[in-house]
C-alpha cells in the first residue's frame, strides 16, 4: 500500500512552487516598501494562546495535542495571537507603531473542500500601537494595493463591530457572542430565534435591517436606525481617509469575523471567481496584549489566505532559464568546469547518469530547458562551446563569456 499525505494537505510541484514564490515575492516587496518588517513565530504554541480569545469556531478546529512532557500544545491556526504573544514577551518597549509582516503556514481541522485546506498559508501584517483611523486605513490600503499588484478584481467590505454591539448592548455578553457567531454564518433566522424570547426582541429587526443595508449611504441609513453612534462616526472617518488612498470600500455591517478578538473596524475581501470559500483576506482592529499579560494596546492587521489569492491572481511569470550542459565522454571534465561557471548566473544541469550526448540533449528537451551548452571534440579544440537555444533550435559556436552574455541577456 502506498502511503498517502494527510487529508487537507498538499504537495507542491516545481511549477507550482515557482508561481508561489513569485507571488510571495511580489507581496513581500510591496509590504516592505510600506515599511513593514518580517517576523517569524513558532509553528506550535501553548494551546492556551488560542483558547483565550480566538473564539469557539477556531477552538473546534484546532490541532491540539499533549507533548511528551504533558504540555498542551497546538499547531497555530492563525498568526495574530502568536505575533501579539511575541510582542508582549519581547517588544513592549519598542517605539510605536510597530509594523510587522509574516508569511507562514497555519493549520485548521476543517472539512476540506475547494479553497479550504487543513494546512494553508497566510500572508499578513499587524500594526501594533497605531491609532484609528490612520492605522486601520493604512492596512486596508495596503491590502488593496496588494490586490492591484497581483491584478486581482475583488470586493472590499468594511464593517464595525461597535455598531452591532451598540444594538445588542442590553443583552448578556454570551448572547452577544452567540449573535456574532450567527452573523458570521449569515444565519438571520437563527438571530431572530435567539433574540425572540427577550423583552427587547425588536432589536432583532433593527439588527437585520442594519446588516441588510447596502449602497453608498449605508452609514447615514444606519444612523437613521440607531441614532448617532461613535462607531458610525469612526466608520465615516475611515471612509473619508480611504478616499485619499483611492480606496472605495463597501460598507457591510454583516461582517462579524470568525475570531473573537476584534473590537471595532473589521474588513473582508471577497473574490467572485472563487466558489463557496471566496474570502481571500480578512482583518480588523483588536486588543490582545492585555489578555496575554501585557499592557493593553490597540492593534490592527489583516491576513491574506495565500492559497486562495494564488487562485485568482493574474501575474505573468518571468520566463524560466534552465541550462543543460551536454558533453561527449572525453569532454566531461571541461563540461563540469563550464557548469560551475554557468552556475554563478543561472540554474545549470550536468549529466549525472553517464548518458550519451544524444540522450543528454533529449533530457534537456524533456525537462523544458531553455538552452543547451554543448561541448565535444571540436569545442575542446577551439576552447569554445556550442550554445543551442532550444525554443528555436538555433545554435552557434561562441566563447563562454559570450555564451553567458546571451543566456542572461547581460552585456
Ligand atoms: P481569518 O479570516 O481567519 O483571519 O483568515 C485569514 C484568511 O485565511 C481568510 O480570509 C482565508 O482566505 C484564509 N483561510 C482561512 N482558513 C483557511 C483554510 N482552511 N484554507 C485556506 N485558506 C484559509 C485571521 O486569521 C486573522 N488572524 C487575520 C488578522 C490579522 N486579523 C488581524 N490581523
Amino acid at each position: 500500500m502506498k502511503l498517502q499525505k494527510p487529508r487537507g494537505t498538499r504537495d507542491f510541484f516545481p511549477d507550482e512552487m515557482q508561481k508561489r514564490r513569485y507571488v510571495e515575492g511580489i507581496m513581500r516587496k510591496l509590504t516592505e516598501r510600506w515599511g513593514y518588517e518580517e517576523i517569524k513565530t513558532p509553528t506550535f504554541e501553548s494551546t492556551e494562546l488560542f483558547t483565550i480569545k480566538s473564539g469557539e469556531g477556531i477552538i473546534e478546529e484546532i490541532y491540539a495535542f499533549k507533548d511528551k512532557g504533558g504540555r498542551d500544545i497546538s499547531l497555530r491556526p492563525e498568526l495574530t495571537a502568536p505575533v501579539m504573544r511575541m510582542y508582549v514577551n519581547k517588544m513592549q518597549m519598542t517605539s510605536k507603531p510597530i509594523k510587522l509582516y509574516y508569511f507562514d503556514n497555519c493549520f485548521r481541522y476543517e472539512r476540506p473542500q475547494k479553497g479550504r485546506f487543513r494546512e494553508f498559508w497566510q500572508f499578513g501584517v499587524e500594526i501594533i500601537g497605531g491609532k484609528s483611523p490612520d492605522a486601520d486605513c493604512e492596512v486596508i490600503a495596503l491590502a488593496s494595493s496588494i490586490l492591484d499588484a497581483l491584478n486581482i478584481k475583488a470586493r472590499l467590505h468594511i464593517g464595525h463591530l461597535g455598531v452591532i454591539r451598540s444594538i445588542l448592548k442590553d443583552f448578556d455578553i454570551n448572547v452577544q457572542n452567540d449573535i456574532f457567531r450567527l452573523l458570521d454564518k449569515k444565519d438571520e433566522s437563527g438571530i431572530k430565534k435567539t433574540l425572540d424570547g427577550f423583552s427587547n426582541s425588536e432589536k432583532a429587526d433593527t439588527l437585520i435591517e442594519i446588516i441588510n443595508l447596502s449602497g453608498n449611504d449605508s452609514i447615514k441609513a444606519a444612523r437613521d436606525l440607531i441614532g448617532d453612534d461613535v462607531s458610525l462616526r469612526e466608520l465615516d472617518k475611515i471612509v473619508e481617509l480611504l478616499s485619499i488612498y483611492c480606496v472605495d470600500p463597501k460598507i457591510d455591517f454583516e461582517i462579524a469575523r470568525g475570531l473573537d478578538y476584534y473590537n471595532s473596524v473589521v474588513f473582508e475581501i471577497y473574490s467572485d471567481e472563487l466558489g463557496a470559500q471566496n474570502q481571500i483576506c480578512g482583518g480588523g482592529s483588536y486588543q490582545l496584549a492585555g489578555l496575554f499579560g501585557g499592557k493593553d494596546i490597540v492593534s490592527t492587521g489583516f491576513a491574506f489566505g495565500f492559497d486562495r489569492t494564488l487562485e485568482v491572481c493574474n501575474v505573468n511569470l518571468p520566463p524560466r532559464i534552465k541550462v543543460v550542459v551536454a558533453a561527449t565522454d572525453d569532454a566531461r571534465a571541461q563540461a563540469i568546469k563550464t557548469t560551475l561557471k554557468l552556475r554563478k548566473y543561472v540554474p545549470t544541469y550536468f549529466d549525472l547518469m553517464q548518458k550519451g550526448l544524444k540522450s543528454q540533449l533529449s533530457f534537456a528537451n524533456s525537462i523544458g530547458a531553455s538552452h543547451a551548452v554543448i561541448i565535444g571534440k571540436n569545442e575542446l579544440l577551439e576552447n569554445k562551446v556550442t550554445l543551442k537555444v532550444l525554443g528555436t533550435q538555433k545554435q552557434e559556436l561562441v566563447d563562454l563569456k559570450e555564451c553567458i552574455r546571451r543566456i542572461t541577456g547581460m552585456d
